[in-house]
């Protein structure tokens, strides 16, 4: 009985040792704080809706990947079907850079303007797949020096989403809030493409549902200075904090970033 005992409890220590010592402190490790990293993609950089300004914040990003430890990281990717809503070549008639009126999709009354664009990030393509050099630092942390969340977004058919948390008319949600709550996370860092748009949505999005949200602005890009301009002061309104990298990290030391 006693030696039944002390055998199970002697495997039961073995099973858990490595889990405990697999998850040591850190004095790296930004807790409850997420790196969220919005659609990062080829197609936004230099493919279908490239933009010669997209490419800059490849070295901020990188530097938030290799330079901190995270508890959690997410991934989105815009991800859509042939022919999706958001396509000009779906739409008689309809011109790149207009819009057309569509109807809620749980809601026939209900109407909404969607914005059309070139035909981007569907799977399967080149400019679907996340940029290499955040892909292969991604992977390089998956399972092993953090969590790794992608995000496939906007593959429903008739509805757009720039927000990685849920599409444009709240109609689904993604995994990204439930997951977030399981890493008890409170704030998110967001970076990424395209500020007016996606970053825009999830940003408003993250505020909506009680996170602090902090937007690296030299780690997000638009079409043009305007346009980045001018969302990074609808979400300041919104309550998001607007930081460069250097005030960031300064606020965030780690012993990689010199002031730890
Ligand atoms: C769509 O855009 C048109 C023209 O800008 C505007 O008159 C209309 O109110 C908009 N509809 C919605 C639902 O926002
Ligand atoms: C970051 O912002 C601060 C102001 O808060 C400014 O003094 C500094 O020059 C900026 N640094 C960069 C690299 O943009």
């Amino acid at each position: 009985m006693k030696a039944d005992f002390l055998r199970i409890a002697a495997s039961a220590v073995l099973t858990l040792g490595p889990l405990v010592h697999a998850v040591p402190y850190s004095p790296h490790l930004h807790k409850s704080v997420a790196l969220v990293l919005i659609d990062i993609q080829n197609d936004f950089i230099d493919g279908s809706l490239g933009s010669p300004r997209a490419s800059a914040i490849l070295p901020k990003v990188y530097k938030l990947l290799e330079d901190h430890e995270w508890p959690f990281i997410a991934a989105s990717q815009d991800w859509h079907p042939k022919d999706h809503v958001s396509f000009a070549s779906a739409h008689a008639d309809s011109q790149l850079g207009g819009s057309v009126e569509i109807s809620f999709v749980d809601s026939p009354l209900k109407t909404e303007n969607q914005s059309l664009y070139a035909d981007h990030c569907v799977p399967g393509t080149w400019g679907a797949q996340l940029e290499s050099g955040i892909q292969s630092r991604l992977w390089d942390l998956e399972g092993y020096r953090a969590p790794v969340h992608y995000i496939k977004k906007a593959q429903d058919h008739s509805v757009d989403s720039y927000s990685a948390f849920a599409d444009n008319q709240y109609h689904r949600f993604t995994t990204l809030h439930s997951e977030l709550s399981l890493h008890s996370i409170n704030t998110i860092v967001v970076t990424g493409l395209i500020t007016s748009a996606c970053v825009r949505g999830t940003s408003i999005d993250g505020i909506k549902l009680g996170y602090e949200v902090i937007l690296i602005e030299d780690a997000t890009e638009s079409f043009s200075a305007e346009d980045k301009e001018n969302a990074i002061k609808e979400l300041q309104g919104w309550g998001v904090q607007v930081k460069n990298l250097t005030d960031w990290e300064a606020e965030h030391p780690t012993s990689a970033t010199g002031h730890y």
